[in-house]
């Protein structure tokens, strides 16, 4: 499944402010972190799913210290991106940015922490088995894990065990969708977008969807890892600054309904616009859950 640098850019301040509003705790990781910088030696993280590297922008100021980040994607248009991007980011919090020493990936460097970037083009499906899990102490995705399937989550979580690190998954949907105001449609609509996000989105199965972060969890339990979960939902209204993503969201959900069950033409084409005709005065909230799971002793 391909995403657009374009949209990503969209969805990245709200992403951003969904983790940064969330309760999820976070300690346990800056500690692990800290430790690494007392021992001399890097915090190695690995990012599946990077996109143009949001997750490292939220994340890496939040760890501190010492940080090795190995960054995965199986698209090179986001992979291309992803230097420009972290440069703009960098130079916005006036933060250095340097080419590392090998001349391919990337330094960056705040008062507080000092990250250092590799990146890689893969395939999570196919080539999972060649990806540094081994030396990982924390793996993470962000809005990732309901585009999965059950088999390549099971397969992911035996490797993160394996490695014995960390796992963090940001903003998997959780299936609530709240609109204000309501209409009558809502509810049909959010029926047909979640069995939607059931399809097949190249993992090799039927997506988990709202079942991913349930699902880990089981798993991660059964193999000693400790869970902690928190909301890190989309709050969107056009007053707010939402209107463009609202609109994109109002005629994503309406595509994804329409591919779903073709024959609900008629509800999904008034239903957008009547969405679309009251945008500036809806707001919506998209259900998502962050999970981190820290392995036993
Ligand atoms: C919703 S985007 C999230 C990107 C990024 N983590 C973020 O938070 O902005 C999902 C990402 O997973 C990547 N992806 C999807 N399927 C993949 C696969 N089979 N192998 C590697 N990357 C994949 C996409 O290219 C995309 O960058």
């Amino acid at each position: 499944m391909s995403f657009s640098p374009e949209w990503l850019a969209l969805r990245e301040p709200f992403d951003r402010a969904a983790r940064e509003a969330s309760s999820l705790d976070l300690q346990a990781l800056q500690a692990s972190a800290a430790q690494s910088a007392t021992n001399g030696t890097p915090y190695r993280v690995l990012d599946l799913g990077c996109g143009t590297g949001a997750n490292l922008r939220v994340l890496a100021p939040r760890l501190g210290g010492k940080q090795r980040w190995h960054l995965v994607d199986h698209d090179a248009r986001l992979l291309a991106e992803l230097p420009s991007a972290m440069t703009r980011w960098a130079e916005t919090h006036r933060l250095k940015t340097l080419p590392d020493s090998a001349g391919n990936g990337l330094v960056i460097e705040a008062p507080e922490w000092r990250a250092h970037l590799s990146w890689q083009k893969a395939d999570l499906v196919r080539q999972l088995d060649e990806l540094p899990f081994e030396g990982s102490q924390l793996v993470t995705t962000s809005a990732l894990l309901d585009l999965v399937s059950a088999s390549w989550l099971a397969a992911l979580l035996t490797k993160v065990h394996e490695a014995r690190a960390a796992l963090l998954c940001a903003l998997s949907v959780d299936g609530r969708i709240d609109w204000q105001p309501a209409m009558s449609s809502d509810a049909q609509m959010s029926r047909l977008f979640a069995a939607h996000q059931h399809s097949d989105k190249g993992f090799g199965g039927p997506a988990l969807g709202a079942d991913a972060v349930p699902r880990a969890v089981e798993r991660l339990v059964a193999l000693g890892y400790r869970c902690l979960q928190a909301g890190s939902d989309w709050e969107l209204a056009a007053p707010s600054g939402g209107a463009r993503l609202l609109v994109q969201m109002i005629d994503g959900l309406a595509d994804a309904a329409l591919r779903q069950d073709p024959g609900s033409r008629d509800l999904v084409l008034t239903w957008r616009l009547q969405r679309l005709a009251q945008a500036a005065h809806s707001s919506l909230r998209i259900g998502h859950a962050e999970l981190l799971a820290l392995p036993g002793k």
